[in-house]
């Protein structure tokens, strides 16, 4: 099925059939895609979290407005974006970069001073904001990855990001939870997945100027 094709197919899903599960080489692939995100700079500043112990996603859930989604999907992905941009992130791209592509680390020097001194002047709470939509990104690329997978998944902001990262940890971690994406497959009983798309028309979102 062509890309169109897929995204008509998916929907945000409410009810998940918490008795099937994504196969590994699935999973793999959706984290290929993931990973194939482009993200600014280069520099993959966020982290995406697997959540696969039970009693976590219990914990989860009233942090989550009581969405069944957290405890029945099959995978728990928890995007989050870094609370800081330090100069050690930038070296450490560069570093990748020079190894992968067989570049001189010293004719870098220049890349990374401007993103050192560009970055460096963002307030901090504004760099959150800023990890925080690579996110977005990312997590289009999964649901469309999920897509053609046959796959289901509902992108979530209704959570609590602060209860987020008491449970999981996050502020030790650098992190703050952006997004969630339960994965994997509708329930029948899910009346959602037999409604019509509703979207605007062409001409309220496209204007040709
Ligand atoms: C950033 C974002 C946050 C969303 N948060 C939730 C959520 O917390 N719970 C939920 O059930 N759906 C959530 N949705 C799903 C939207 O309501 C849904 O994508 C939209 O109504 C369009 O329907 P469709 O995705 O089925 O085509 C979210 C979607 C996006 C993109």
């Amino acid at each position: 099925m062509s890309l169109v094709e897929n995204l008509k197919w998916r929907y945000a899903t409410k009810q998940f059939d918490s008795s099937k599960k994504i196969s590994d080489s699935d999973l793999n692939i959706i984290k290929e895609a993931i990973s194939l995100t482009p993200t600014s700079y280069g520099l993959e500043s966020y982290k995406v979290l697997v959540v696969e112990n039970p009693e976590i996603r219990e914990q989860l859930k009233p942090a989550s407005w009581g969405q069944s989604q957290v405890t029945d999907a099959s995978h728990l992905l928890v995007f989050c974006g870094f609370n800081e941009v330090t100069p050690e992130h930038i070296e450490a791209m560069l570093k990748l970069k020079s190894e992968t592509q067989g570049v001189e680390l010293e004719n870098l020097n220049g890349y990374g001073d401007f993103m050192k001194s560009s970055i460096g002047n963002i307030p901090v709470e504004t760099v959150k904001t800023w990890t925080a939509k690579q996110t977005y990104i990312a997590i289009a690329y999964a649901m469309a990855a999920c897509a053609e997978l046959k796959i289901d998944s509902c992108p979530m902001e209704g959570f609590d990001a602060a209860k987020y990262s008491e449970i999981l940890g996050l502020e030790a971690k650098g992190l703050t939870a952006a997004l969630v994406l339960p994965i994997g497959y509708r329930s029948e009983e899910d009346k959602t997945q037999h409604g019509k798309k509703v979207r605007k028309p062409f001409n309220e979102i496209f204007e040709v100027i």
